[in-house]
């Protein structure tokens, strides 16, 4: 039998579904039963009613899968599947930020280690974080990790006083405004979506911005076929499968962490029970109340 139809045969077995992120590799969309962005993959783990999870993604959204529903058992697809901006944000930056300004409440992105949601009052993902920042109560807001996130939240809640951590996404900040007006100045009819981890010159020159699901989204009910992308190519699969006759410019944006995944680590959690996530009951305790917040902040009317 294929690998593929094993998988097949497994998931039934187990009742287990499969959640991708866009980032991942085509294949493993391919084979996904939910394919979104952070937000939409989080609520499905939430909800869904099966006992097993392999997320396709990275660390942060297999852990947060399992902190929400920790009756579950959830599976990372492999192992080494890292986010940089998680990796390089320090505890103590946030604990001085606390310090700093005891009177303000603590909303960190998704993309952040499991330690910093325990320290945070509400999650956010890109796609929910000015609903988060509007509906939260306090005024003042310390937001980590992401500045580039977390400037234009700031712009888009005149209302608060945002206070930036130094975090960022090495694979957004490294887009220059000169790399996108220069594909704008090769493909001058096309339309230019943002990621909100892209610095400010880039965003400025968006003629969209959203999370990854909300550019898709975008690039389909649009009435124009000629986009340039500025996030992960990986969201290239979606946009090509979900469209017709609609052409996608790309800057060099490629995640390491979240290309790592092979069909065959899908296999390996499925039939042996391999990379099960782990999260100690007191630490993930504390970290559920933080995204527990997100969705219903997020939600909120
Ligand atoms: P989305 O929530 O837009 O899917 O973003 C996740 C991410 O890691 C972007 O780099
Ligand atoms: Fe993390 Fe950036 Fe990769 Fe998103 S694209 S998972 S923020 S390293």
């Amino acid at each position: 039998m294929s690998m593929i139809k094993e998988i097949e045969k497994l998931k039934k077995e187990r009742n287990a579904i499969i959640l991708a992120h866009y980032y991942q590799p085509g294949e493993i969309q391919g084979i996904a039963d939910y394919v979104g962005d952070s937000y939409y993959l989080s609520k499905i783990a939430q909800q869904s009613e099966a006992d097993y999870i392999v997320f396709c993604g990275v660390e942060f959204m297999a852990e947060s899968a399992k902190i929400l529903s920790p009756e579950k058992r959830v599976f990372i697809g492999n192992v080494h599947s890292n986010c940089n901006m998680v990796d390089e944000f320090l505890n103590e930056e946030l604990v001085q930020l606390m310090e700093d300004h005891p009177d303000a409440a603590v909303v960190s992105y998704i993309n952040s280690s499991t330690e910093i949601k325990t320290m945070s009052h509400a999650c956010c993902t890109s796609s929910s974080a000015v609903d988060i920042v509007n509906n939260i109560e306090s005024e003042k807001i310390i937001f980590v990790p992401d500045k580039n996130l977390g400037s234009y939240i700031a712009a888009q809640c005149p209302d608060k006083e945002v206070i930036l951590g130094s975090g960022k996404c090495c694979v957004h900040d490294n887009v220059s405004a000169r790399e996108v007006k220069s594909l704008k100045e090769t493909h001058p009819q096309s339309k230019v979506l943002v990621h909100p981890e892209s610095i400010k010159d880039v965003r400025d020159l968006a003629d969209f911005i959203g999370s990854t699901g909300q550019i898709l989204n975008h690039a389909i009910d649009s009435e124009h076929d000629e986009f340039i992308i500025v996030t992960e190519v990986g969201i290239g699969f979606a946009l090509e499968e979900k469209t017709e006759n609609k052409v996608f410019h790309f800057p060099d944006m490629v995640c390491g962490g979240m290309k790592r995944t092979s069909i065959e680590d899908v296999y390996g959690c499925l039939k042996f029970g391999d990379n099960e996530i782990q999260v100690n009951e007191e630490v993930s305790n504390k970290a559920a109340m933080a995204l527990e917040n997100m969705i219903k902040l997020a939600e909120k009317r």
